[in-house]
């Protein structure tokens, strides 16, 4: 890394657990335009899971992630082991803690998860040393608590972030998706037409009747078949309720379909 630095190469992270789908290879394909040098992790971070059991059932497909990579020119492909990343065991790590943004909406369904992440994307940062780092608007939440970890914790890094990638039916891409049987394949889709069909009605509304569309929203959802985690409208900014000085909104919803959970989210104006 040093020796890259030297030559002033820009140095470009993206971070991922592999499996890796179109969504990981915009990232790569946007990284191309900013950094000289682009390095993918692939590490399953075992302390952001909620339970070991989905962390064993993680998909590893490590040989297949590296043709992929090869094929869009990575030039680094840092794929830790366990031990390296935690040294001394990951009951003992430290855990890095953003008080406001960690334990709310998907932090309040998933304990632990985002102290997880959060602890990882540092050890990654402070290991790879990038200028930029990429990740996907998908995991909304995650974005910003990375992007309150370099304001809070002084990295000199540019965080870039890029728009959820989608299938012609509007299913956002994701690993998880893989688990979903021919049923609920042709279901999945439907979470992002009720996202979409909730933000035209809160626009229109101007605010009012909020809880109203939401709920209706929700029993949408339900008749679909998806069991409901989290379906709710935030300041896009603050991830809090919405307030009369709100300007941006983000729908956010986590639902299940069988056995798999799905997230996505949109973003949009309001007045
Ligand atoms: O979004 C992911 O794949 C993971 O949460 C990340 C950012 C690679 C940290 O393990």
């Amino acid at each position: 890394m040093n020796t890259l630095k030297k030559q002033n190469k820009t140095i470009g992270l993206i971070p991922t657990m592999g499996n890796l789908h179109y969504g990981h290879i915009s990232l790569v394909l946007s990284a191309q335009k900013y950094v000289d040098i682009i390095i993918v992790s692939i590490f399953v971070n075992p302390i952001q899971f909620d339970n070991e059991h989905d962390f064993k059932k993680y998909p590893q497909t490590f040989e297949k992630d590296c043709e992929i990579l090869k094929k869009y020119n990575v030039d680094i492909i840092f794929f830790p082991t366990i031990h390296e990343m935690y040294p001394f065991g990951i009951k003992n790590e430290i855990l890095i803690e953003i008080s406001n943004l960690s334990n709310i909406i998907e932090g309040q369904s998933r304990p632990g998860h985002f102290q997880g992440v959060a602890t990882i994307i540092c050890k990654l940062f402070n290991l790879v040393q990038p200028q930029y780092a990429f990740f996907g608007e998908k995991d909304y939440q995650q974005l910003l608590i990375i992007k309150t970890i370099v304001i809070e914790l002084n990295y000199m890094i540019k965080i870039i972030s890029i728009p959820t990638i989608r299938s012609r039916n509007g299913l956002a891409l994701s690993s998880r998706n893989n688990h979903l049987n021919s049923s609920e394949i042709k279901k999945a889709p439907y979470l992002y037409k009720i996202i979409q069909n909730t933000a035209e009605k809160i626009i229109k509304s101007k605010k009012n009747n909020i809880s109203e569309i939401i709920k209706i929203s929700k029993l949408k959802l339900l008749e679909k078949g998806f069991f409901i985690d989290i379906f709710n409208v935030y300041d896009a900014e603050k991830l809090q309720f919405l307030s009369k000085k709100s300007k941006e909104a983000i729908i956010i919803a986590s639902a299940w379909l069988g056995k798999t959970r799905l997230i996505d989210n949109k973003k949009f104006f309001i007045r």
